[in-house]
């Protein structure tokens, strides 16, 4: 939800600091800042809005210290404005945050009646006066963060710097990402390795519960307890190169023209094309034939993903999925009989929502298949099992590359487990892995209709509110249209399920009301026919994404239709999804918005 950075330099660090917020800004934009130490005293620079507000002061009024932390804000607690942007401080320290203190209203109370005068609307601000009233009462840095640790609930990854010790720096993680950069007479902080790629590929992630004290010769962990503990160096594969746009306008446009390519590489991880079977990348830890369940949660887009693969897993596995969002399941307390499998899926690896069901399911001994796009993240480290989605950093805020490998992942591990419970038979399973195999060509032609979505787009863009429907896997792919829409044009969009529309929405149908009605050609194709016939006797505006000969076997005026190369019918989502994140992506840009950072979203959502 916010970035965080901490370095321990040699030299002036505010660039890089800078630098490395550059890569965590899909974490969150509403605000940044940057504090260092300059012969022992803390300055600092903060700036709303996004981080070239931040390079613009620092510009004018440079900040040279050797020694640094730096932020980038998605606000939870207090508007996004300069005076709530961290880097918090007092007289003693500066500290960054990500997360949520849960119980920062009584930590302030206490310390307000102990004579500290709060400056902001945050909940992060009383981590920079418990400490430093600790230290006040005594106690070293050192000791006063081990005793102010305790006191905090909630979520949070920490950078501290101390004002008059510019050979220490401290940072703690509980629930929010963070890792230690190790550098040649340097170390670095940062809430992934991305943002210290540039730094250095020596990594060593904290465990939830640990804190860290950096001094230039090395880094000592601590476990909750406060003990001494030893935590692995690793090299990241991160890249160094700061991801950019190639000739695109957007992060957004070259990922989504990135998925034929992505969903390439990642079909290749687990089909075999010669023998035209799966080979899943790992081995059940349990006796497939005797699996009786299969639970998805999931956030989101990754969400609508799961709830695809609903239709699948139930179709080559003959036994009930359920799934649900993350954020309802954590708190049902659902009843999950031991042995079942439960399939998380997150492009961040570091939703919270979707974390804490994963370690609601690993206590109720699921076996937990993790679909990840970050396989150092997280919930990758916590899973059972690693399903990688090999989308390649997704910057766009809006997901799509990843979702689209998502599904292709999610297709994968359903053929491979119907092989494995005998409910799917060798010849099924050849025709299916053809259908997989001929998705990135047909991804390539459904890329190719995206001037005639362009044009639609701007017809588009005047809608006040907009309804998506679909049938079967249809239907979870109106529910991410209007979800594109909404978070990139602001534009009000509900998805329906095609059937649903006669009990209810239908009252919304009039002359003004667009339809993006979603209809491949597959087994609901003729039930869907009716639904379009239903809105265009009412007046409604269609707009139909089918293939060539959609519109005339639905013999009803469209608005527009967009054809979609001809394909078998079974994972057409992936196919389809291209047109419905074209048109979000398309009526975005006419609006003018900003397709890679909508307003008050995140790339990752660590709180709850
Ligand atoms: C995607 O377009 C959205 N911005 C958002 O719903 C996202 O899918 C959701 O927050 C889940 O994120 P995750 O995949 O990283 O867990």
């Amino acid at each position: 939800m916010c970035g965080i950075v901490g370095i321990l330099g040699t030299r002036p660090v505010a660039a890089q600091i800078v630098d490395a917020l550059k890569r965590l800004e899909y974490r969150g934009y509403d605000s940044a800042g940057v504090a260092t130490l300059e012969s022992g005293r803390l300055t600092r620079r903060r700036a709303e809005g996004k981080l070239r507000n931040l390079e613009v002061l620092l510009s004018e009024a440079p900040l040279r210290g050797a020694i640094g932390i730096g932020h980038t804000r998605w606000a939870t607690h207090g508007r996004p404005n300069e005076t709530n942007a961290h880097p918090h401080a007092t007289e003693r320290l500066a500290v960054v945050h990500n997360g949520i203190i849960e119980n920062f209203r009584e930590l302030r109370e206490e310390l307000t009646a102990k004579g500290r005068v709060f400056a902001t609307e945050t909940d992060s601000e009383v981590v920079a006066h418990l400490v430093t009233d600790l230290m006040d009462e005594g106690k070293a840095p050192i000791d006063a963060v081990a005793a102010a640790l305790p006191r905090l609930k909630g979520a949070f990854a920490l950078a501290f710097l101390f004002a008059g010790d510019d050979d220490l720096l401290i940072g703690a993680r509980r629930g929010a990402p963070l890792a230690v950069g190790h550098g040649d007479g340097e170390m670095f902080l940062g809430s992934d390795a991305l943002a210290l790629a540039p730094f250095t590929d020596e990594i060593t992630y904290l465990e939830d519960g640990d804190w860290v004290v950096l001094r230039h010769n090395g880094a000592s962990f601590r476990n909750e307890a406060g003990q001494i503990v030893a935590r692995q160096k690793q090299k990241t594969a991160a890249s160094a190169l700061l991801i950019d746009k190639g000739n695109y306008r957007h992060f957004m446009a070259k990922e989504i023209h990135e998925q034929a390519e992505v969903v390439g590489r990642t079909l290749a991880h687990y089909v075999d094309p010669a023998a035209l079977s799966v080979q899943l990348p790992f081995v059940f830890p349990f006796d497939p034939v005797k699996l009786d369940r299969i639970t998805i949660l999931a956030c989101g887009t990754a969400y609508v993903a799961g709830l695809t693969a609903k239709y699948w897993f139930e179709s080559f596995c003959r036994i009930p999925v359920e799934i649900d969002v993350a954020s309802e399941f954590r708190y049902r307390e659902a009843p999950m009989r031991a042995g079942g499998l439960t399939i998380v899926v997150s492009q961040s690896g570091e939703t919270a929502d979707t974390l804490a069901s994963l370690r609601y399911a690993r206590q109720n001994r699921q076996c937990i298949v993790g679909v990840v796009n970050v396989p150092t993240s997280t919930m990758a480290r916590e899973s059972d099992i690693l399903a990688p989605t090999l989308a390649g950093p997704e910057i766009g805020v809006a997901s799509t590359k990843a979702f689209t490998c998502q599904l292709a992942v999610l297709a994968c591990i359903a053929v491979g487990l119907g092989r494995a419970m005998g409910t799917l038979d060798r010849e099924r399973e050849r025709s299916l892995v053809g259908e997989l195999m001929a998705l990135p060509g047909l991804i390539v032609e459904a890329t190719k209709r995206e001037h005639e979505i362009e044009h639609l787009a701007r017809t588009l863009s005047h809608a006040r509110d907009v309804l998506y429907l679909g049938r079967g896997t249809s239907f979870p792919l109106a529910l991410e249209g209007a979800l594109k829409l909404k978070e990139l044009s602001y534009i009000h969009a509900e998805g329906y399920a095609a059937g649903e529309l006669k009990h209810g929405p239908i009252a919304l149908i009039d002359e003004d009301m667009p339809v993006v009605v979603i209809a491949p050609p597959d087994a609901v194709f003729e039930k869907t026919v009716s639904n379009l016939q239903e809105v265009s006797a009412r007046g409604g505006r269609i707009i139909l994404i089918g293939d060539a000969g959609a519109a005339e076997a639905a013999s009803v005026h469209v608005e527009a239709a967009v054809a979609m190369p001809p394909m078998a019918p079974t994972f057409t989502p992936i196919v389809y999804a291209v047109p419905v994140q074209l048109l979000a992506y398309h009526v975005a840009v006419v609006l003018g918005k900003d397709a890679d950072q909508p307003r008050n979203l995140a790339k990752s959502v660590t709180v709850e």
